[in-house]
């Protein structure tokens, strides 16, 4: 039990027996001499209940409530007051009543004009109703008053201190209740009256609150208070939290908004108000230029004449005309038209973008099945792949090549379904979603639409965005597109939507059922090179105002840029370096200090510095137990490091770098095989028993998982415990089973892309992944020897010379 602290201690039973008188709210002691009369007035209440010791207003509409108090002498006499079980009773009898009640004494009378009364009652003590004596003009009953036994125990004097611990905190987060509450509920020293303060403060339903009032014993009763008011509490700051959230977002739109209020309140002040008759005849031929639907229409006119109606300075009336012109400006029927030619298009294709053959391929047939059948439902292209592989620059050229505006939007970050589909109009500085928002922009309804970055798209619990797309995207819905702002169908039905992300895992399912993904897996050192020469650097040049012949920049220069300075597997970075060195050249050649500009290898590194991706594998793999592994990731492949070291222990595994549970149980595994063939790889088993293994893949923000590190888990473990160190050009990748066998994995191109540009010249792959070695560019495998094992033990004769 806690202790009750020396304050709690001091605190005096006061007992009241001066008359009654307003100023005495603090004492909530019920009165020790006072006598409750046999049979008293009983005043129905409907909404509420009266606790003894609290000052409650009432207002008295019934005429047998009034009939009641214009028999009362105020101050003097007693009534009273009893709780309906059902407040929707006009004239409740007996029945209608609970049977336990507040007896209460008038403080005042407020006669008010059309005849109501208002009346502020005291709360003196609980009363049992015995039986009803009277129902006519008014309700009278036998009672018996209900003496409340105070035993002020320890785990009483506690309680007390926790509910007014509790009590205050939920004072201090609600903006309604004066501060002062708090020190009235310091100074009320008896259970029971602390326990009747609070219960008629809490936010909780009526049945409850009588609950509380016929619940004699105090202690139960502060029990039960202070469970209300715990989850009270919780209630109270978690929509404070929210509201702080919601408010740091409303802020900015809401200032905007009471600025233009106010300065439009100064114009019609200044005298160049009452526009208004022009304005709406302006609106009117608007909406009808608009040739929206005839539904829409009609909703328009409705609410245009409605905004007839508003004085110009309410604020209605800006939220109004701003949702009419809103209206207005939508491209309903506005469209560009079609000119698909197939040759042309394979032109633009051709000229934007190098190789793709296969992609390109595919929107070509995408582009002539819409030729030959423009209102058949095409399906939904998504381009998926690494960063600056082109995803978003196809999307530009296929509505080049169908005659189309061209709008993107990107979905990372999104995390609130009202960023698709707006906010309800009632809400301050509502907007349509981004979906309309660029419609509006655009001004036609048949753009290509691209949806960039579907993977990064974010839930909480302002609503999924993902469904909301998911009706944006569903042909059998789009054509009524719901935007909350709006409240009008929209026909989305005409726009081309397409798709792209870094990965396909993230994308919501449904989502990525709705569309045909088209992989762009990234480009071989020989691509980008292409890439460079024949859109990258002219474009740059362009860029810069310089002619072809003022820069020039060598084969081996580009390819130490490639290899050594950008390491990614599409070509932004690239397309990046190229323009520093066109700056770089730009300047020179602005400053006079020379014509014409050549960047040989050693130019190279004095503009961009010393380079970026030097042997960091030969250094690495310098200790024993450190190997290096391929990863397929968002970005692409990668190479990664599997780092182990023992440590004095007994025999344990631990496991670090961010890496997800496959990639642990497959790291258990490897160390399981290990240890089962220690004697035939010639480790000592007694090893074991003394030390800990710690297996770290450092480096790289991205989590890691998956199996496919297995093989390198386990030479990295071989290596350590033989404390030999691997070959520093060779890289492997590949699950491991418990009995040692070696099984295939994904993402073959790209990894072996990332080691052909870390430098690697030996790759260990599964035997089974032998044959997806086809599917790998000829350019990608160039100068790079393939080793296929079956068994994990096989690896080790090709990591370890000799
Ligand atoms: N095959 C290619 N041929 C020519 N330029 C390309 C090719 N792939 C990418 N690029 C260029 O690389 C840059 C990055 O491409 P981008 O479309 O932004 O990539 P993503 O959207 O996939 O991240 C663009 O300037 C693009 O034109
Ligand atoms: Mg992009």
């Amino acid at each position: 039990m806690t202790p009750v602290p020396e304050k709690m201690k001091l605190v005096e039973i006061v007992d009241v027996d001066a008359p009654l008188d307003p100023r005495s709210v603090a004492d909530h002691e019920p009165e020790r001499d006072f006598q409750l009369p046999d049979v008293i007035g009983i005043l129905p209440i409907r909404s509420a209940v009266a606790y003894p010791g609290t000052v409650m207003p009432l207002a008295i509409g019934r005429e047998r409530s009034k009939m009641l108090i214009d028999d009362l002498v105020p101050h003097e006499t007693i009534f009273g007051l009893v709780a309906q079980i059902n407040a929707d009773v006009e004239n409740p009898g007996a029945g209608d009543l609970y049977r336990v009640g507040t007896a209460a004494s008038v403080l005042k009378v407020i006669r008010m004009p059309q005849g109501s009364l208002n009346i502020i009652v005291h709360g003196i003590a609980r009363f049992e109703i015995l039986e009803f004596v009277q129902t006519v003009p008014y309700l009278k009953a036998r009672v018996r008053m209900v003496e409340i036994k105070t035993r002020k125990t320890k785990q009483v004097k506690a309680l007390m201190v926790n509910v007014r611990n509790i009590a205050g905190r939920v004072i201090a987060l609600s903006p309604n209740v004066p501060e002062e509450a708090a020190i009235l509920l310091e100074n009320i020293g008896d259970p029971s009256g602390l326990a009747d303060f609070l219960a008629a403060t809490l936010n909780i339903p009526n049945a409850e609150k009588q609950a509380l009032l016929e619940e004699y014993d105090p202690r139960k009763r502060l029990e039960k208070i202070s469970r209300a008011l715990t989850s009270q509490l919780e209630v109270l700051e978690l929509s404070h939290k929210i509201q702080g959230e919601v408010r740091q977002s409303i802020d900015k739109s809401q200032r905007e908004y009471y600025l233009q209020e106010q300065l439009k309140a100064i114009q019609a002040e200044l005298g160049q108000g009452d526009k208004r008759t022009e304005e709406i005849n302006e609106l009117q031929s608007r909406v009808k230029k608009a040739a929206m639907p005839e539904s829409v229409e009609t909703e328009a006119f409705r609410e245009l004449d409605r905004l007839s109606k508003i004085p110009v300075a309410s604020p209605e009336y800006s939220v109004l005309r701003t949702w009419i012109e809103w209206i207005c400006e939508l491209p309903w029927s506005k469209s560009t038209d079609d000119a698909i030619d197939i040759r042309k298009a394979e032109r633009i294709l051709n000229r934007d973008h190098y190789g793709l053959t296969k992609i390109k391929q595919r929107i070509l047939e995408f582009l002539a099945v819409r030729k030959l059948n423009p209102h058949g439902k095409s399906p939904i292209l998504c381009f998926v792949g690494p960063p600056g592989v082109g995803k978003t620059s196809l999307g530009q050229s296929i509505a080049r090549a169908m005659n189309r505006k061209f709008i993107r939007i990107s979905l990372g970050g999104i995390r609130d379904e009202a960023d698709i589909r707006g906010h309800r109009r009632t809400y301050i500085g509502a907007l349509p979603g981004r979906i309309l928002q660029e419609l509006r922009k655009c001004g036609v309804r048949n753009p290509v639409f691209m949806l960039d970055e579907l993977d990064k798209i974010g839930q909480d619990f302002r609503g999924d965005p993902a469904s909301a797309l998911l009706e944006v995207l569903d042909p059998q819905q789009n054509n009524t597109f719901s935007d909350h702002y709006l409240d009008q169908p929209f026909d989305l039905s005409n726009v081309m939507f397409i798709g792209t992300a870094n990965y396909t895992e993230p994308v919501p399912p449904a989502l990525l059922d709705r569309m045909e993904t088209i992989e762009l897996p990234g480009y071989t050192e020989g691509e980008k090179m292409q890439i460079a020469r024949k859109y990258l650097i002219p474009r740059q040049l362009r860029e810069h105002g310089l002619k072809k012949t003022q820069l020039t920049i060598p084969e081996d220069t580009l390819r130490a840029i490639i290899n050594s300075y950008t390491r990614e597997a599409g070509v932004r970075n690239l397309e990046r370096t190229i323009g520093s060195l066109c700056r770089h050249a730009a300047t020179r050649i602005a400053k006079g200090a020379s014509k014409r500009i050549t960047v040989n290898l050693s130019g190279l590194a004095k503009i961009l510095g010393p380079h970026k991706f030097e042997s960091e594998i030969a250094l690495r793999t310098a200790t024993p137990g450190v190997v290096t592994g391929l990863a397929y990731t968002p970005f692409g492949g990668e190479i990664l490091f599997v780092e182990s070291v023992a440590t004095p222990g007994k025999g344990g595994l631990l496991l670090t770098g961010q890496i997800g549970d496959v990639m642990k149980e497959s790291a258990q595994a490897a160390f399981s095989v290990v240890k089962a063939s220690a004697k035939r790889l010639g480790i000592d088993p007694e090893q074991f028993a003394r030390n800990d293994y710690h297996i770290h893949v450092p480096a790289g923000a991205v989590p890691k998982d998956g199996p496919s590190a297995g093989i390198a888990m386990f030479t990295a473990l071989v290596s350590l415990l033989q404390n030999k160190t691997v070959r520093p050009d060779v890289a492997m990748t590949g699950e491991i089973t418990l009995s040692g066998l070696v099984l295939p994995v994904g993402g073959l191109k790209e990894k072996i892309l990332a080691a052909k540009r870390a430098g690697i010249e030996t790759v260990i792959l599964p035997r089974r992944n032998k044959k997806d070695l086809s599917d790998v560019p000829k350019e990608a495998k160039a100068n790079i020897n393939f080793a296929f094992v079956t068994k994990a033990p096989d690896v080790l004769r090709i990591t370890f010379e000799g």
